[in-house]
């Protein structure tokens, strides 16, 4: 038992880093992508200016970042309707699709069908939730999902302040991914830097996205080094971990 017990809690400081492209140089996507020497997965943030107030990128840029290089891409689809646009992500080839809870609702989409979908595209699945979206209704529903991205600013832009006021709801993720046995990856995005990323550890976040703090470095492989460092000794002190 003990020797279970210790596999599991080594598994479990094994933290995601992500940083995001939305801080990079988008005239060089594909260079800004290779110089993330040491990510898990590149996080790509899909805004089409009706969900939020930005416009980036879609489909035909990830299709070419995809080709372009062989990190895992981890999309978050800030965009209306994503019953409609998420699975072609998946299908795409992209490894984890991530879509808003909030644009699920307004258009009376079911986000397990949704969920579903991406999963039978072959990617993994992943429920976003803004800042002030109480996750109490969709406990039930993260069975279906392989990550769960709570927003620690609001979506839009790179460059904000990291929000403690989401810090309780990562804590309540996290005893429910440990009371409900889910499989699911907790990802924290917005404001993540070497200080704040101690804190969403500590609340039970194991997977980080951060913009301006990789990309605004000097030296982005050594910025993503020195989150993980902090991440991973941080969540294995989660006292939920
Ligand atoms: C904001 C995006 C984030 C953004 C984070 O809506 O979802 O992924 O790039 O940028 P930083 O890390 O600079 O807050
Ligand atoms: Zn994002």
């Amino acid at each position: 038992m003990l020797s279970t017990g210790r596999s599991l809690k080594l598994a479990a400081v094994d933290v995601v880093i992500a940083p995001s492209l939305l801080s990079a140089d988008f005239a060089r996507l594909g260079e800004q992508a290779r110089a993330a020497v040491g990510a898990d997965w590149l996080h790509v943030d899909v805004m089409d200016n009706h969900f939020v107030p930005n416009l980036t990128l879609g489909l035909p840029v990830v299709r070419s970042l995809l080709a372009a290089v062989e990190t895992p891409l981890d999309c978050h689809l800030m965009i209306d309707d994503p019953a409609r646009w998420a699975p072609s992500y998946a299908e795409a080839g992209v490894y984890n699709v991530t879509f808003h809870a909030e644009a699920a609702a307004a258009v009376h989409s079911d986000p397990a069908a949704i969920a579903r979908d991406i999963r039978a595209a072959g990617a993994r699945a992943g429920l976003a939730v803004k800042p002030r979206t109480s996750l109490e209704s969709y406990r039930e529903l993260l069975r279906e999902f392989d990550t769960l991205l709570i927003m620690t600013v609001e979506p839009g832009f790179g460059g904000q302040e990291f929000l403690e006021s989401v810090l309780p709801k990562l804590r309540q993720a996290r005893s429910w991914i440990g009371a409900d046995e889910l499989t699911l990856r907790l990802e924290v995005d917005g404001g993540v830097d070497v200080h704040t990323i101690e804190l969403a550890a500590l609340a039970g976040a194991d997977a980080f996205v951060a913009g301006s703090a990789v990309y605004g470095a000097a030296d982005p492989a050594r910025a993503i080094a020195q989150l993980r460092a902090v991440a991973s000794d941080s969540f294995a002190n989660n006292p939920r971990a």
